[in-house]
This record gives C-alpha cells, structure tokens and sequence, in this order.
C-alpha cells in the first residue's frame, strides 16, 4: 500500500502490495481483520483473515472451516476446474484429495504417512546427507564475485533435498524445480486460466512420471517417502494408487518453495546487516533464534485457503457457508498483542516462536522439522565457510516477488568472501 491507510477504495492484489504486503496488513489487522477481497473467476465471496484471534479460531474450528477449497479460487480444490480436469483425465490420472486438502480424521492419516519418515522423530537419520548437499553446493559458490544466492543455493538445496527423501535421482531435480514453479502458475487465482492452462501440461508430465516411479517402489519398497506413500495403508486397506499420487505431488510441491524463500530471505537479512552476521559467526547458539525470527518475520508461504462449512460470524463479518477465506499466516506472525515492533528483525525477541508461519492446529506443517533441519544446517555451512557476506547492489533494489501466497525473492545479488 502506497499512499493511504485507509480502506476506501483498497486493493490487496496490486504489485506494492503483493511485493510487500506489510502496511496493507497491519491496516487490516486494525481495521477489517476479515475483509472481502476480489478474486479474478471466484465463483464465492472471499475474504482475507489477517487478524491472529481470527487465524486461531479458524485454525481450531476444523467443524466450520474445511481444507479444501473452491476450484474457483484455489484451481486445485474439490470440483477441480473443469478445463483443467479434462487434461488430466485424457491422460488417466484422477485428482484425489489427501494431505492439505482433506479435512480430520482422514487428513491425520495422511500427515502421519509423512511424519513418519521426516518428522521430529525421524529427521536425523537424513541428517548427514542433507549435509552432503549443502557442502557440494557451497563448494559450488565463488568468493569474491556477485552471485544470485537464490539461484546457487535457495532453489537447489530444498528441490535436492526432498528428491533425496522422495526417491527421486538428482539428476531429474531440475525437471521438478519447472514443476514445482509452473504450480503456482496453476493455482493462484491472480494468474489467467491460459497460463493454467499451459502449466497443467507440465503437471501432467510429472504425474505420469510419480506414477511409475510409485508402481516401482510397490514392486521394490524402499527406505524413502514416494515407497512409503506408495505402500501405505488406511484403516486396514492399501492407499490406491491416486492418493499416492496426491501425497507426491504435495509433498514436491510444499518441500520446495517455502523453504527456497526463506533462505532466500535469511541471506538478505545478514547481508543487509554485518554487525549481526558477525554476531552470530562469533556465537552459534544464534543461528536458531537468527532462522525462526526470518520465519516469523518474513512468512515464506503467507497463505492458505479454507472453506466455510456453516454461517459463523467472524470478526464482525458474516460469513456463510460455502464462502473461502484466506488465512494469512504471514499477518499472524506479525500481530502487534504478540510483538512488539513486528517488522523489526530482532534476534533477541523472546516469543518468535510464537509465529504461525508453519500454520497451527492439526493441519500444522508436517514438514517443519525438515524446514527447520535445512534452515539450521545450511546457515551454520555459510558462516562456516565465510568470513564476511554483502550485498552486490543497493538494497532498495532487491524485491519481493509480486505474487499472492509466497513471500518469494528471485534475486538476492551477493558478494561472499572468505
Ligand atoms: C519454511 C518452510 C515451510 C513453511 C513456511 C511451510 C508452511 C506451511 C503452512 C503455512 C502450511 C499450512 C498449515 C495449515 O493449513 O494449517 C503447511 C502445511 C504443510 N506442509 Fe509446510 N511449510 C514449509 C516446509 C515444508 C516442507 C519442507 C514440507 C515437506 C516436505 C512441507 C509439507 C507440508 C504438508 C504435507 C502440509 C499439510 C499438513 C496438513 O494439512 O496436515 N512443508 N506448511
């Protein structure tokens, strides 16, 4: 937001906004913690949520609030759109819903196919080969001379690593880095159906692509995610083969860009600030406050939609059922009853936990501690191998992406030396 504070006349989706979204939240979260917005194509009315009393209680009432969103503001939701589907039909896959579309008990089962292989319990055991990675690409970095950190590091480490867990070769990850990014093409409501359109046939590609490699690991289990999607089981009965599918796709999809941005947005913050990256070097038992104080500040994901299930009314608003609102984990993280001062980077604040950048409730992100794994290793990786990091142009030229459910950065120029 520009020029105004004031709701007359307010757009969410204009570039500044989508760029930096922060003033026209904490409006919101003052004046209108749930407001109607315009979608292109909604077929509902929709709202945003940027209040966190708001985001809690949606957060918790899984009776009144579903996952599973419109295919009018979320192309991917329950009726899927219709142009979109034919794709998919014509070449044999069937969208079935599964994690982060379904709704308790059913969306518990399919978290727990997840958590077993990378949850808190079980990340170290991927502890040194995401190690392996992280030092291969620095290895890959030169001192001395600008390089764009998202482009040598924020894509390739999250997109190797989650090809490692699925059982993906490296060698394919490029292909899934496309995919991943021509998703976003396909889902967010801001982007014509044309460009829907064509990112589906990528899409397409990658299905058929999961598909065979889960008919292998059904054939040859294996020690990693896609074997165990592909074998899992459900109340007694074996997962078919489209909700293995599904459980793929998301976990391809969630493991790689959140993660990227909030690399991406790390490094920005220690090469805006030498005095804190000299601080952290000196004193690693910062890095983890350093990384969840980016995640509560800069919300990698900034959204998700939900559907209403019955008319509740919510923050003075009326809502009713079958409406979508999108819950704005990014605004949560910085509601002034919890923070002080919340665009402010401050290493030292003592509840940055208390963000909800990875969401809350029973929907919370069943990839946190991985996000978390890669976060803590590959900073404390760059401090190791760096004596000094800065930014190669001035820092009013580095961006945010204009796009609607990522805080994302393209560029983060960089000059590492050693
Ligand atoms: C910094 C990185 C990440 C951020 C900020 C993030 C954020 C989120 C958010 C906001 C949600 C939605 C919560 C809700 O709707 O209540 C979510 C769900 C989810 N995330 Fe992440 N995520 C990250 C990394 C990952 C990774 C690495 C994976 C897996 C490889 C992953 C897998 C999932 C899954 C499967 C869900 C659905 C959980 C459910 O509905 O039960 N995420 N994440």
């Amino acid at each position: 937001m520009n020029e105004s504070s004031s709701l007359s006349g307010f757009q969410l989706f204009t570039p500044e906004n989508l760029s930096c979204p922060h003033q026209a939240w904490q409006m919101l979260r003052e004046q209108a913690p749930v407001y109607p917005i315009d979608v292109p194509g909604a077929r509902v009315p929709v709202y945003v949520v940027t209040g966190r009393e708001e985001i809690e209680y949606i957060a918790r009432s899984t009776d009144k609030f579903s996952n599973n969103p419109d295919a009018s503001i979320w192309r991917w939701g329950d009726e899927f759109a219709p142009e979109l589907a034919e794709k998919f039909e014509a070449a044999g896959h069937t969208i079935v819903r599964t994690l982060q579309a379904t709704d308790p008990p059913h969306s518990l089962d399919y978290r727990k196919v997840v958590t077993d292989v990378i949850g808190p319990g079980s990340i170290r055991g991927w502890r040194n080969r995401i190690e392996a990675i992280i030092a291969d690409l620095l290895a890959d970095i030169p001192d001395g001379v600008p390089v764009n950190f998202v482009e040598a590091f924020s894509v390739p480490l999250p997109l190797k690593v989650i090809c490692l867990i699925l059982g993906i070769p490296y060698s394919d990850s490029e292909f899934f880095r496309f995919y991943s990014d021509e998703f976003t093409h396909l889902v967010d409501p801001t982007h014509p159906m044309e460009r829907a359109l064509s990112a589906t046939e990528t899409i397409v590609k990658g299905y058929d692509y999961l598909t065979k490699r889960l008919k292998e690991y059904r054939e040859c289990p294996a020690d990693n995610l896609l074997s165990a999607f592909a074998n899992a089981e459900f109340d007694g009965r074996p997962a078919t083969l489209d909700e293995a599918l599904s459980m793929a796709h998301v976990t391809v999809i969630a493991g790689n860009e959140t993660t990227r941005n909030a690399l991406s947005s790390g490094m920005l913050t220690l090469a805006k600030n030498p005095a804190l990256w000299s601080r952290i070097k000196a004193d690693r038992s910062l890095v983890k406050d350093f990384y969840l104080e980016v995640l509560r500040r800069d919300a990698p994901a900034t959204t998700t939609p939900r559907t209403v299930l019955e008319d509740v009314e919510l923050g003075g608003v009326q809502l009713r059922k079958g409406d979508c609102v999108f819950v704005m984990w990014g605004s949560g993280s910085h509601a002034e009853k919890h923070f002080d001062d919340p665009l402010e980077f401050d290493i030292d604040r003592k509840n940055k936990s208390a963000h909800c950048t990875f969401g809350m409730g029973v929907h919370h992100c069943a990839g946190s501690a991985l996000a978390r794994e890669e976060l803590d290793q590959a900073f404390n990786a760059i401090l190791d191998r760096y004596d000094s990091v800065e930014l190669a142009r001035p820092a009013d030229e580095v961006q945010y992406d204009p796009v609607f459910g990522f805080h994302a950065l393209s560029d983060v120029p960089v000059i590492f030396r050693r």
